[in-house]
């Protein structure tokens, strides 16, 4: 396992956005060191998720006791993975939930890790703790019974490869829970996010923050568009994470489905942020009459795809089953 502190290649200034630089051109791909750097700084200086936010992953935890007596699972003994656990609440719930399996928390933020461990040792948890690790480098093959990986994988420089990571990392027969924004929802939050980025982007991070407090104490919108859970705008590390990231593409349901499956995961469950199921059945979504169908021969992928232009979550809550056998093979090897 590789564990070390990404700093990129920036100077402070470019990489928080105050020397005015353009963070990356339009059009040229992003480099993953540059990109890693910038996030690694973000989440070491505003971890997430902040303290506030202490056990309201129990219902996240239930649900999945729920998902897997329903397909068969005994979690008895298992490892979970909780890749990246930030500050560690989701792996707390999760940990309290399962007191008969174990978990390993990583994070790219050495902040979040200390912090996660602290909390786990001052709550008396003793099946689970947190290490620093970069997602991307995971050398890991079948080692988890279950991984979670819940906010994260648009913050990656390489969502697909980083999904691929997670996929070899998991037994066959093991699940994946998925969490990411999708590309279709939040219009209204993504363009306050460039609007930010467009008039302060020049500005050092504690200004921008003061703007987004400022816009949001005159435009209900600010407050109102829907994100789950609602951002507590007194909060500093929670402005930068909803307004203000270094680095997010939100992604496409069709395309996250269809890397899963190359990576022999079949995906058996999506919902919301909270757990409210989003049928995979495009007709259940306001599929017009006409197009029925021809949909309805569809690939399951293309179907999902459909499913994502219709509902247009904002947020894809994807649980998979690696089925035996799958291809562990990474995108770019041999
Ligand atoms: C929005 S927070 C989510 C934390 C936690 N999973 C939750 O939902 O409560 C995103 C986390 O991803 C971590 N992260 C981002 N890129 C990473 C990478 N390449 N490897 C490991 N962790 C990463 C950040 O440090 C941060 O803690």
């Amino acid at each position: 396992m590789t564990t070390r502190t990404p700093t990129g290649s920036l100077s402070r200034a470019d990489r928080d956005g105050s020397s005015g630089r353009l963070a990356f051109s339009p059009g040229r791909p992003p480099d993953r060191e540059e990109v890693t750097g910038r996030v690694h700084d973000q989440y070491a200086v505003h971890p997430f998720p902040p303290p506030q936010r202490k056990h309201s992953y129990r219902g996240h935890a239930a649900y999945v006791r729920s998902f897997l007596e329903g397909i068969g699972k005994d979690p008895a003994g298992w490892r979970f993975g909780d890749i990246a656990c930030g500050t560690g609440l989701m792996m707390l719930d999760y940990a309290l939930e399962f007191p008969e399996a174990s978990f390993v928390g990583y994070d790219l933020s050495e902040t979040s890790v200390d912090r996660a461990n602290e909390m786990l040792r001052h709550e008396g948890v003793g099946n689970a703790r947190a290490a620093v690790a970069n997602l991307l480098e995971i050398e890991e093959t079948e080692s988890f019974d279950y991984i979670l990986s819940w906010g994260t994988v648009h913050h990656l420089a390489d969502p697909f490869l980083g999904i691929s990571v997670l996929c070899r990392a998991l037994k066959p027969g093991g699940v994946l829970r998925l969490g990411v924004y999708g590309h279709y929802g939040n219009f209204e939050r993504k363009l306050q996010q460039e609007i930010i980025k467009t008039v302060g982007g020049h500005l050092p991070l504690e200004e921008r923050i003061s703007l987004v407090r400022a816009w949001a104490a005159v435009d209900p919108r600010v407050v109102e568009a829907q994100t789950a859970p609602p951002v507590d705008l007194g909060d500093d590390d929670w402005v930068v994470d909803e307004f203000l990231h270094a680095w997010e593409q939100p992604l496409k349901l069709g395309e996250v489905v269809g890397c899963l499956g190359s990576a022999g995961l079949q995906v058996v469950d999506l919902t919301d942020y909270y757990d409210e199921p989003i049928s995979l059945d495009p007709a259940r979504h306001l599929l017009p009459g006409p197009l029925r169908p021809p949909a309805s021969h569809l690939s399951f992928e293309r179907r999902c795809h459909l499913v994502d232009l219709l509902a247009r979550p904002y947020w894809l809550s994807v649980l998979a089953v690696k089925q035996p056998g799958g291809d562990l093979r990474l995108p770019g090897e041999g």
